[in-house]
């Protein structure tokens, strides 16, 4: 009876291991945001990811238009937990149950929705009250899949590097002491036992532009064919940034004793634009990193990073659209393989068979050189803007000397105008220790002297 049930269970777990590994392609999805006022409707957005021949979808909500539109094609969708409510779910079933109720049911199978992310880089982006509650929300979702008989959705949540405390070389690869036992350790448990993945951002972009100086462009691109890193360790040899990054998560998770979880790539990706003094970020940059990546997921058999060579790393692409509303620095904004009116900002093909030769020539990646000035963004709350012209006008000096009464740029009489003389004169003098033209988003940077007459705006050359 015994060796009966050991044997079931032994079936079992190989016909479990079969599935999983069988259903599982190396052919990349995309990561559809929403976070843009001039964005296609769902419906059309849905038609446009067909075009690029991706095989999956990450949304990071469950907006139900966009499930509706992803019915019965054959895309593999992956949705998401919003973070605000992981604290509250943690604690109670029922809310978890309603959820999942509410949300996923009404769309599945229909809409086959593969993947449940509890929440989006919560180590990252909320404060550390918040963390205990991640790994309690993954077995509340779990448990309710169960309850409504989804069993094929894994439940996951997503990390950035920032999670890792050392990273180089790769073999030394650590999670940072403050969540390494009270929340990895656990979370790596919960993915161990539900058969998950790590679900993982990586940007070598980022990565590369922290010290662009001692890491080599072409490395971040996989397009160095005479650069290697050898990890002292190991004796693994790098050709590039990606696998380097990846590898540093296999290595920490495998300290802290799981070395077997698989890890799936939930945004990657490089933008097409930014800010004037913005390097590296253009389209020929961003079309080479990205075709580089599908090159390289959809390779077959796959080639997978030296610390797991073989294996496949299922991957999310970031991100259909240049969103036009996300926050911070300009490569923010540009990080779509589509402009919002749906047309492509350079050739690529998901599925990873169209050759290189068969792709147009690119414009050449050139950063800006020359003089930029930082003015008022479109669109800037005017409220906003007044505060930060006199923040602006309090620091450094002379800064807003000119916009006074009977000064060269006192007229036209606009905030707008006077808050972009202080913008641009304050860049000026701070840009050189780090001073940025950003100011919570109100300001953008322009390659267009907006002087006029005797009103002359200091400016910085990049
Ligand atoms: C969480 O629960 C508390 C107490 O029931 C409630 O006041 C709060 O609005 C809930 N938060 C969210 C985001 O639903
Ligand atoms: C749990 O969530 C349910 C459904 O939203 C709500 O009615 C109930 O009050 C919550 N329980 C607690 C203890 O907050
Ligand atoms: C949470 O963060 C605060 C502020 O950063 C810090 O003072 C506190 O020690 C942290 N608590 C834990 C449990 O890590
Ligand atoms: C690995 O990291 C430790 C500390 O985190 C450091 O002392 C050591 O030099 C690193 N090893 C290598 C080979 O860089
Ligand atoms: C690699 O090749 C490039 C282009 O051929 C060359 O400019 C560069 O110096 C080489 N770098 C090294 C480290 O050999
Ligand atoms: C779409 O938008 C881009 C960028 O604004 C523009 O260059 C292109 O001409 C537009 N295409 C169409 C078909 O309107
Ligand atoms: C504009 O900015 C002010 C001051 O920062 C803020 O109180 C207000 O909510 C903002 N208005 C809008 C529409 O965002
Ligand atoms: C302002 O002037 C003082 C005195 O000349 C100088 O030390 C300081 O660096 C100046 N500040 C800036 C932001 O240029």
């Amino acid at each position: 009876m015994k060796a009966m049930v050991m044997a079931l269970i032994s079936l079992f777990i190989f016909s479990l291991f079969i599935t999983s590994s069988g259903e599982i392609s190396g052919q990349p999805g995309v990561n559809y945001g929403e976070l843009g006022n001039n964005l296609p409707t769902p419906t059309t957005s849905v038609s446009l990811i067909k075009n690029l021949k991706a095989k999956r979808v990450k949304i990071y909500d469950a907006n139900p238009e966009i499930l509706k539109a992803l019915e019965n094609t054959g895309f593999q969708v992956s949705i998401m937990l919003p973070n605000q409510l992981i604290t509250n779910i943690s604690s109670n079933q029922t809310l978890s149950n309603q959820w999942i109720q509410s949300n996923l049911v009404p769309f599945y199978p229909k809409t086959l929705i593969r993947y449940l992310l509890v929440g989006n880089e919560l180590i990252s982006s909320t404060s550390n009250q918040t963390w205990p509650h991640i790994v309690p929300a993954m077995h509340r979702i779990k448990h309710s899949l169960t309850i409504f008989g989804l069993h094929k959705i894994k439940v996951g949540t997503t990390s950035a590097m920032d999670v890792l405390q050392t990273s180089f070389p790769p073999s030394n690869g650590t999670f940072r002491d403050d969540i390494a036992f009270s929340v990895i350790k656990p979370m790596l448990e919960f993915l161990h036992v539900t058969n998950s993945f790590f679900f993982l951002d990586v940007y070598p972009f980022f990565a590369w532009t922290s010290d662009p100086i001692n890491i080599n462009l072409n490395y971040a691109l996989f397009e160095s064919d005479n650069i290697t890193v050898t990890d002292p360790n190991t004796g693994l040899v790098y050709t590039n940034l990606f696998d380097q990054m990846v590898d540093a998560v296999y290595f920490a998770m495998e300290r802290l004793g799981f070395p077997s979880i698989r890890i799936f790539i939930a945004e990657t990706g490089w933008p097409n634009g930014g800010d004037l003094d913005q390097i590296g970020a253009n389209i020929h940059n961003a079309a080479t990193y990205n075709r580089n990546i599908v090159k390289k997921v959809t390779k077959k058999p796959p080639t997978g990073t030296p610390a797991r060579p073989g294996s496949v790393l299922p991957t999310f692409i970031f991100a259909l659209f240049n969103e036009n509303l996300k926050p911070g620095l300009g490569t923010e904004r540009h990080f779509g393989l589509l402009y919002p009116n749906g047309s492509s900002i350079y050739e690529i093909d998901l599925s990873g068979k169209t050759l290189e030769s068969e792709f147009k020539t690119l414009p050449p990646a050139e950063d800006y050189k020359g003089k930029a000035w930082c003015v008022v963004a479109e669109g800037a709350n005017e409220t906003a803007v007044v505060e930060a012209l006199s923040y602006a006008c309090s620091q450094g000096n002379q800064t807003c000397d000119s916009v006074q009464p009977g000064k060269p740029c006192f007229k036209p009489d606009s905030v707008v105008d006077r808050a972009s003389y202080a913008f641009s004169s304050y860049w000026a003098q701070f840009r050189h220790v780090g001073g940025t033209c950003n100011f919570n988003g109100l300001a953008t940077q322009i390659a267009k002297d907006p002087s006029y007459g005797s009103c002359k705006y200091p400016s910085v050359t990049l």
